[in-house]
């Protein structure tokens, strides 16, 4: 068992949890997920590992409460325990000295990519982190980037910090840096890599995307995180999750992503019932 240490809201939607977890936190690289079921009868969900002490015993995951599982996540409270935190599994990112590299993130990413800008900036990287969302009051974690990057810029789309917009502006924003960009790591939502991925293939740059395909085992067992990257099949848990996201099949992800779709509707609303139900049946008790 694995106990939640701490469950927070960060900001609307976007949930942290800290949970026991001595031997993933002894092991634990930059770039490296666990995956994770949050009751006995539960799927099996993958989440990046967002912070760890080894020392401690603990790892941190950010996460989108977007369906049935991410919602219970996010339901737990300090104290209670899950059944299942399995890894660290999947590669760790490369960490060399590039020189300059563009850290893209958005919505969970800002979390995941956390760990990979600190090791790059001790690698001696310059770092440029970039973060995209709908409105200013949906970034996080400004603090602990900031203490790893030499520059943070923002998009959103309302225009109520940085730049207005969405990724379509990152040619512009590239062309105003004092420097050549040697590297681009993106971490986020489906869309927000592929965007990425569309606006720096043109200007030649190495980008890096931690695909998000649904995974079941995560040791190459099942076949479920297959992608195509440079008409090559790759399981992502295994050869990934990190790939060259000038090479990636985004269309196909996309597509495999919603694969069950109607079946994970059930769940949530299902969730989503007998929450309303037991809160009722506590008003009614007291
Ligand atoms: C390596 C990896 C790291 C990830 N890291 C994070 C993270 O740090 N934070 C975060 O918020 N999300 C992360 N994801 C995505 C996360 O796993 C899904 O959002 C989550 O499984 C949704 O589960 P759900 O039951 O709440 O939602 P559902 O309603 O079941 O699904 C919502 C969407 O999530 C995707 N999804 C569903 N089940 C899985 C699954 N078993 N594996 C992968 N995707 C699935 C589907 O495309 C679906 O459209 C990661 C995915 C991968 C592969
Ligand atoms: S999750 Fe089963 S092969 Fe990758």
């Amino acid at each position: 068992m694995f106990r939640v240490i701490a469950s927070q809201m960060i900001v609307p939607n976007v949930h942290l949890l800290t949970l026991a977890a001595p031997a993933v936190a002894r092991e634990a690289k930059p770039g490296q997920f666990v995956i994770l079921r949050a009751e006995e009868e539960g799927e099996r969900i993958p989440l990046s590992l967002s912070d760890w002490d080894a020392d401690g015993g603990w790892i941190t995951v950010v996460f989108l409460n977007i369906g049935a599982t991410t919602a219970r996540l996010a339901s737990l409270t300090a104290g209670i325990d899950i059944p299942t935190v399995v890894g660290p599994l999947g590669n760790a990112t490369e960490i060399e000295n590039y020189g300059t590299v563009v850290c893209v993130c958005g919505c969970y990413g800002i979390g995941s990519i956390y760990t990979i800008a600190r090791a790059l900036k001790q690698k001696g990287n310059r770092i440029i982190t970039i973060m995209e969302a709908r409105s200013s009051y949906l970034f996080y974690w400004e603090d602990r980037l900031a203490a790893f990057s030499d520059k943070i810029i923002h998009i959103t789309r309302d225009g109520t910090k940085g730049h207005r917009g969405h990724l379509a502006r990152l040619p512009e924003i590239f062309r105003g840096l004092e420097e050549p960009v040697d590297r681009v790591l993106v971490n986020g939502c489906t869309f927000c890599m592929k965007r990425t991925a569309d606006e720096t293939r043109p200007m030649g740059i190495k980008t890096m995307a931690s695909l998000n395909p649904i995974m079941i085992d995560g040791t190459g067992m099942c076949g479920v995180c297959r992608v195509t990257v440079g008409s090559v099949t790759r399981f992502a848990c295994v050869h990934g999750p990190d790939f060259d996201a000038h090479q990636v099949d985004w269309e196909e992800l996309l597509q495999r992503r919603k694969t069950y779709m109607p079946e994970e509707v059930v769940p949530l609303r299902t969730s989503r019932c007998e929450e309303r139900h037991f809160k009722s049946q506590e008003k009614s008790h007291e």
